[in-house]
């Protein structure tokens, strides 16, 4: 395995069993970011590196019983503790890794992810792989339960103009993946970037 999946797998593997903990209070704040995907009922959706699968249960509740929901996290300590939390009753879990999904082309509605995309080695290419596994047509969100400057403050640092997540940087990143981007917010309460899957 890549020393980068290593480092992420030791990163949130020791953090994994306080991780719900430590953000009590960020429930509505996936609740609502899912409702602005729109989902209809009978949807499949993803979401990808899941983590403890807080986005779970809004998600089964957008696509309801006949949809199809699935949390795939590199971390099995995130994915036991989605266990205990009794996640795995809004989706299946899986074990593996955003860069190669065990999905086929076009299979989803949409992918939702929450704190992914500043963790992810290749961001490109995991996005194009993310587009892979979307139909033509469907959603992308790229989510945070806080902007980018909270975030940055909470870690003690400064937020720098070649973020990644910055919307001059984001937006050529997701074309260039087969993304387009529709949507964007970066403000204290969260944030949100939504993009469409090209034909
Ligand atoms: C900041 S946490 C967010 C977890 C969850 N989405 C949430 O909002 O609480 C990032 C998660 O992404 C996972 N992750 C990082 N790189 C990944 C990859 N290449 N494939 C799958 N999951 C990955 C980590 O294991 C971790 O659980």
């Amino acid at each position: 395995m890549a020393d980068d999946h290593m480092h992420v797998q030791e990163f949130f593997g020791a953090r994994a069993a306080d991780w719900d903990n430590r953000f009590p209070d960020d429930g509505p704040a996936y609740a609502a970011a899912v409702a602005e995907l729109g989902l209809r009922s009978g949807a499949a959706v993803l979401d990808a590196g899941c983590g403890t699968g807080r986005a779970l249960p809004p998600l089964r509740d957008a696509v309801g019983p006949g949809g199809t929901v699935l949390g795939l996290d590199l971390t099995p300590e995130m994915l036991e503790a989605a266990v205990r939390a009794g996640r795995d009753r809004a989706g299946s879990l899986a074990l593996g890794d955003v860069a190669r999904l065990p999905l086929q082309t076009g299979a989803l509605d949409a992918v939702f992810g929450a704190g992914l995309i500043s963790h992810l080695p290749e961001p490109e290419g995991n996005l194009r792989e993310l587009a892979r596994v979307v139909r033509p047509g469907g959603q992308l969100a790229l989510f945070h339960p806080i902007g980018r400057a909270a975030l940055a403050a909470r870690q003690g640092r400064q937020i720098t103009p070649d973020d990644l997540r910055a919307e001059p940087q984001l937006r050529p990143l997701l074309a260039g993946a087969g993304w387009r981007m529709v949507s964007y917010v970066d403000e204290d309460a969260r944030f949100l970037a939504i993009a469409v899957r090209e034909g």
